[in-house]
């Protein structure tokens, strides 16, 4: 088997189960999109599909404790036919790629692969796709519809991130998910986040309309 294969099952038995949003479906995606942006992007193509399955198999929200879990996946990458430059660069990508330490003042530098990685992870959190993760994230977590008296809060911390308790589904697209776009690392990524920003644009549009009995 390729080492691609095996950290493919590696994160498929790791994730398998979990229903949050972080499904095996989420990883076969960012993995498609991670392949398309370094052909366009010129990266390594089994350095960025690593990366892509393996980015939430230490979350915090899916393991009990995420520096456990990277000890874990480092052991099983050093068990694999691979440079160490590769398996200490694919570690250093996936413990500091998440959106919630972009809100950290720590500084951090990805490799171009792994700035490939953390475009495509967040490109699955725009669009449609954005749209429906968002709704089903929203409804596990018992978050409400929206709210008309309860305005987006501004320049979100790490702590607010963390504490979602009075989100409403409607706030997270204010909150991260319109931001995005301006985050992200590559041009290629620019490309397609520009027609999912409309969509998400056009979807709000369209919900408040129907809310206020307008349309
Ligand atoms: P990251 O791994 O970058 O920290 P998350 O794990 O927080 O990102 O988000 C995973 C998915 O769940 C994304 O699609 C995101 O938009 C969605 N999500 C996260 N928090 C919320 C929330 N409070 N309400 C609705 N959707 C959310
Ligand atoms: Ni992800």
């Amino acid at each position: 088997m390729s080492n691609l294969t095996l950290i493919r099952d590696f994160a498929r038995q790791k994730l398998g189960a979990d229903k949050s949003g972080h499904a095996f479906d989420h990883l076969e995606r960012v993995a498609r999109t991670a392949k398309y942006l370094a052909q366009k992007e010129g990266a390594d193509l089994f350095q960025v599909q690593a990366a892509a399955y393996l980015h939430d198999v230490i979350d915090e929200k899916i393991v009990a404790n995420s520096k456990e879990a990277l000890i874990e996946v480092r052991d099983f990458l050093r068990g694999l036919d691979l440079e160490a430059t590769i398996v200490d660069d694919l570690l250093y990508t996936i413990d500091n790629m998440s959106f919630a330490k972009t809100l950290t003042d720590q500084e951090v530098k990805l490799s171009l692969s792994g700035q490939i990685v953390q475009d495509a992870d967040w490109l699955d959190a725009i669009g449609a796709i954005g749209i429906t993760r968002a709704i089903y994230y929203g409804g596990r977590h018992g978050e409400t519809i929206y709210d008309p008296k309860q305005p987006p809060r501004e320049n979100l911390s790490y702590e607010d991130y963390r504490n979602l308790a009075d989100e409403t589904i409607i706030n997270h697209f204010y909150e991260k998910l319109l931001k995005i776009k301006d985050q992200l690392n590559t041009s290629a990524a620019k490309d397609i986040a520009t027609h999912r920003q409309n969509v998400m644009l056009d979807f709000l549009d369209e919900f408040k309309a129907e809310w206020r009995a307008e349309r």
